[in-house]
């Protein structure tokens, strides 16, 4: 993540999308000497008008609240969701600074749904395996929100979004989805509100202790 492969990227995207400047230029899991080296450059990016926003995403709290302090950053996407509700001060505090924040896997990548219930086809064979190796603690905790798939008035991903875009330090929420009707599902998520008795659900969910 160099200053030069940085600019390249702007300019090849601006070029690729047909615009004349990017509404957000997203630097993907930098670490925090990376941000400092790169502050200037992202500085210049906007001073010429080919970004009007600059953010980021990393899974790391550290790296986030180094670029919450950062001038130049606008815009902080942090991975958020029934399964991490520890993110929420970290949220907070970008929002108390006035950057905008994004929730990355909103939908806990589906894992408040049984593995084998999400299996439709071949394609999904290596999101499963992936899920195995390398999320299984998110696959048991996710097992205590099956619940949420039970509902009346919306599905479980419409309550998840509904979930995360309660939090008021939340600007958007940016899912995965790989089908259209998924897409639309989601998209209808918008405006939907939890009732006072599935979020104290959650939280009960949230609170329990790990399986041993
Ligand atoms: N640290 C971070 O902040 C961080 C980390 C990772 C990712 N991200 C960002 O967050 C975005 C989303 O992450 P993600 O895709 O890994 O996780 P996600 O949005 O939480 O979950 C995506 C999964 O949910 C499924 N899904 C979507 N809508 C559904 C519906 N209505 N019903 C049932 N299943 C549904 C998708 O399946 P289908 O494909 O079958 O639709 C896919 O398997 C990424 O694009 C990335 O930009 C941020």
């Amino acid at each position: 993540m160099t200053p030069a492969a940085i600019i390249a990227s702007a300019e090849r995207s601006l070029v690729n999308l047909g615009l004349d400047h990017l509404g957000l230029l997203q630097l993907h899991g930098p670490s925090i000497p990376e941000l400092d080296a790169l502050a200037v450059t992202l500085s210049d990016l906007k001073a010429r008008g080919l970004t009007r926003a600059v953010g980021l995403n990393s899974f790391d709290p550290a790296v986030i609240d180094h670029a919450i302090g950062l001038h130049v950053i606008d815009v902080v996407m942090i991975d958020y969701n029934v399964l991490r509700p520890e993110r929420a001060p970290l949220i907070a505090r970008a929002a108390a600074a006035g950057k905008g924040v994004l929730a990355g896997m909103p939908l806990a990548m589906g894992h408040t749904r049984p593995l084998l219930a999400r299996l439709r086809g071949p394609r999904d064979l290596w999101y499963a395996a992936r899920a195995l190796k390398n999320h299984r603690d998110d696959l048991v905790r996710g097992a205590r929100f099956g619940f949420l798939h039970r509902l009346p008035d919306m599905t479980g991903s419409q309550a998840a979004l509904a979930y995360v875009l309660a939090n008021p330090g939340v600007s958007a929420a940016v899912f995965g989805a790989t089908r259209p009707e998924h897409l639309r599902e989601n998209l209808s998520a918008s405006g939907r509100v939890l009732s006072d008795g599935v979020l104290a659900r959650i939280h009960g969910a949230q609170s329990r202790k790990p399986l041993t």
